[in-house]
């Protein structure tokens, strides 16, 4: 009889694993399969995993039919993107693209695992800034649908690795494909104060841009958590009628801002919003989730634009919240607002 292979589990101090590669549990989710549902039922995202935020609404606003196509401009884990192409279906197909070299892999075997073969889902590494190109590389003048939601998703946020988060100890990296460009703690290392307050009230609409600036100046920083005390302990003393609640806001903002900067994510939306009409078949729909204002504003004048130039034919009126239920249930969808146009018949 052959024998099972049989792999140790981590070792961890205490009864429950706390660091991110100890949980291998939740990063198991196949073969631990009702021990991840009870911390989902519990309201929790189980670590590595990334639950799709107002699934509904976005499926509202998109409407895929059976045969169109979509581009999935962030796949991520693929959870927006697993629920469009099953409307898309039969005769349909979806485009998944995504930046991160690391985490595309794992979506496509699990997709692929789920049963969406090569005929109907494709897979592409890439920024959305060139969505042009990624459709005419399928041999496609343009799509039914385009989805974007914007910024990390739960696997790249808890892994220590990548450097996004400050609830982990991790190189300042922050790189969404981390075989290009710079990692944050060179950008600090390069930016001049001057410069860096400028990201941090541009990118985060930090109040306390110039004095963390300052701050994050005065030696260089390699570490998340480094990044996290200097600015908390800073703050702290050179403002003590904050509030603790205050400083931890001001430290999710400098986190946010680098992240912003580290991957130029401003001038990839952009990019995006002006080739979207381009992109966008006659009576195309595109939704587009925003998590702060400096997202939102520039999907908002982008669509209105769009509207007053006869380019969409309709636009959302108001911004679509998540409901009280998801926020609940998934801290993350607080702060996303979702936005929709649909392309104009004419070109
Ligand atoms: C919030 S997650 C998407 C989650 C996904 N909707 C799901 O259901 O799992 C955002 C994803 O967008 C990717 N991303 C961010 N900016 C990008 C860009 N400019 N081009 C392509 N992908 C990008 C990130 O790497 C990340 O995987």
């Amino acid at each position: 009889m052959a024998a099972t292979p049989h792999t140790r589990r981590p070792r961890y101090r205490g009864t429950h694993p706390r660091a991110f590669h100890e949980k291998y549990k939740e990063l198991n989710p196949e073969r631990f399969k009702s021990e991840v549902e009870k911390i989902v039922a519990s309201g929790k995202t189980p670590a590595g995993m990334h639950r799709p935020i107002m699934l509904a609404e976005v499926l509202e606003c998109l409407r895929p039919a059976a045969g169109e196509v979509a581009v999935d401009c962030t796949l991520g884990g693929g959870g927006h993107a697993e629920a469009i192409l099953q409307r898309l279906l039969p005769g349909g197909r979806l485009i998944g693209l995504d930046l991160d070299p690391l985490e595309l892999p794992r979506t496509e075997a699990r997709l692929r695992a789920a049963g969406f073969g090569a005929d109907v889902l494709t897979f592409r590494q890439g920024n959305f800034a060139g969505l042009p190109q990624v459709i005419a590389a399928e041999g496609l003048e343009h799509v039914d649908i385009v989805l974007a939601d914007l910024g990390v998703s739960s696997m790249q946020l808890d892994n220590p690795d990548r450097g996004f988060s400050y609830k982990g100890v991790g190189p300042l990296d922050m790189r969404m494909n981390p075989s290009r460009g710079q990692p944050a703690s060179e950008l600090l290392a390069r930016l001049t104060e001057a410069d860096l307050a400028r990201i941090l009230d541009g990118h985060a609409d930090e109040p306390h841009a110039a004095l963390i600036a300052s701050l994050l100046k005065q030696t260089p920083l390699t570490t998340t958590h480094a990044v996290e005390r200097r600015v908390r302990t800073g703050l702290t003393k050179a403002l003590p009628r904050l509030t603790k609640a205050d400083v931890k806001n001001s430290v999710r903002r400098t986190f946010q801002a680098l992240r912003v900067a580290v991957n130029d994510e401003f001038s990839a939306l952009d990019a995006l919003l002006r080739a979207l009409p381009r992109c966008l078949a006659p009576g195309g729909r595109v939704a587009i989730l925003t998590f702060h204002s400096g997202e939102d504003r520039r999907v908002k004048k982008a669509f209105q634009a769009g509207y007053r130039a006869g380019v969409y034919a309709e636009i959302a009126d108001q911004v679509i919240r998540a409901s009280m239920e998801e926020t609940r249930a998934n801290r993350r969808a607080s702060s996303a607002k979702l936005r929709w146009a649909v392309r104009a018949d004419t070109p």
